[in-house]
């Protein structure tokens, strides 16, 4: 899909519940989206998300609410519409430049937002090479901060949002031989919604979340985490398609076969094939959970993908021990083209582009 505007370009791909919506401005002047020049957002903070943005049910009472508690407007709650209906949005600012849209669709039926058409074209051709991923909502998203940065972010989503912690960790829990960092996991009411909010800790290098911020200059979000019930299939054909995910050692599976028979866990996946795909596996006592990063997804090191399958394991807790077991810096590359237009039933999810709205199911 993609808008008229002679300003900006804003395409939306989706898959599943997951949308990503990416824009870049096409005219050298200065081009205000939500509140930003987005040429200049983009010169200081390299590709990114912009906008984390979730459907709900009364955007005039989300947006009220999160402004009487403190929260910064970007947009006031605005009605637009066109033949297939009509959507309210708002917006608050959240940590660094990152923005939160409230995004209040009700019986809108286009396929994406008023002024967004649908692309008819030629199908794309790797479609008929490769099958579909199969990846099908955002599980969470990852927030990095300076340091110090953390308790006052985790204390902004409690007053302004009425979100929980969910999980939290500290340096002696999540750290490597070289790098660590803290982690405060915020959700929703009803737990659907998780933003796990990092900050850099001491180690004998620079801590990745730092190399994060030094790079992006600032706050923002380090990883979009996207859950698939089938991540051999996943990874299998994200690979086909030329995307670069993080190498895993050997000794981490040796390791990992003796954690499962010490912690008495059977993975029904073919460990074997787990190994060949360089897919993470950890668990708790309620399952768990196989899990793979992308590189960045640019040529500095911040943003990047996860995929995610969950057996049983609700929180983050699992991704300790992997953070644990393989060194999390992440080195500088480029990855190919993840998503394709595919056809899936509308859901909430996203603005993006080299400044990239979200949109998750509230
Ligand atoms: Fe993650």
């Amino acid at each position: 899909m993609q808008t008229g505007s002679r300003d900006v370009v804003t395409h939306v791909v989706r898959m599943g519940s997951i949308l990503f919506a990416f824009s870049s401005q096409l005219n050298p002047g200065a081009t205000t989206v939500l509140g930003d020049e987005i040429g200049a957002h983009l010169t200081k903070h390299g590709d990114g998300v912009k906008d984390v943005a979730f459907a709900v049910a009364d955007c005039r009472a989300m947006y009220e609410a999160a402004v009487k508690r403190g929260a910064t407007s970007v947009l006031e709650p605005t009605e637009s519409s066109d033949e297939f209906g009509s959507v309210v949005t708002a917006t608050i600012r959240t940590y660094g430049d990152t923005l939160h849209s409230f995004v209040q669709r009700g019986s809108y039926s286009g396929p994406f937002l008023p002024g967004y058409r649908a692309v008819t074209g030629p199908a794309d051709p790797l479609l008929s090479i490769t099958p579909a991923i199969g990846l099908e909502r955002i599980d969470h998203i990852v927030g990095n901060m300076p340091d110090k940065g953390m308790l006052p972010t985790v204390e902004w989503y409690e007053r302004v949002m009425q979100f929980h912690r969910f999980w939290s960790v500290d340096d002696s829990q999540i750290h490597t031989e070289y790098s660590s960092l803290r982690s405060v996991v915020m959700a929703d009411y009803d737990e659907v919604v998780k933003m796990p909010i990092n900050e850099p800790a001491k180690g004998l290098r620079k801590s990745q979340i730092q190399e994060y911020v030094d790079y992006y200059a600032g706050s923002g979000v380090q990883h979009i985490a996207l859950a698939t019930h089938d991540i051999l299939h996943a990874i299998t054909h994200l690979r086909a398609r030329g995307v670069e995910f993080l190498r895993v050692p050997d000794t981490y599976y040796e390791a990992l076969r003796a954690r499962l028979a010490a912690g008495g866990v059977a993975v029904k996946e073919d460990l074997a094939e787990v190994q060949r795909l360089n897919i993470l596996v950890d668990f708790d006592d309620r399952g768990y959970l196989l899990q793979l990063f992308t590189k960045p997804l640019q040529d500095r090191p911040t943003v990047f993908l996860e995929v995610i399958q969950r057996e049983g394991v609700r929180g983050r807790a699992a991704a300790c021990e992997n953070r644990r077991s393989i060194e999390v810096r992440l080195p500088s590359s480029r990855s190919a083209c993840l998503f394709a237009p595919l056809h899936t039933p509308p859901c909430a999810a996203v603005q993006r582009l080299r400044r990239w709205q979200l949109q998750v199911p509230v």
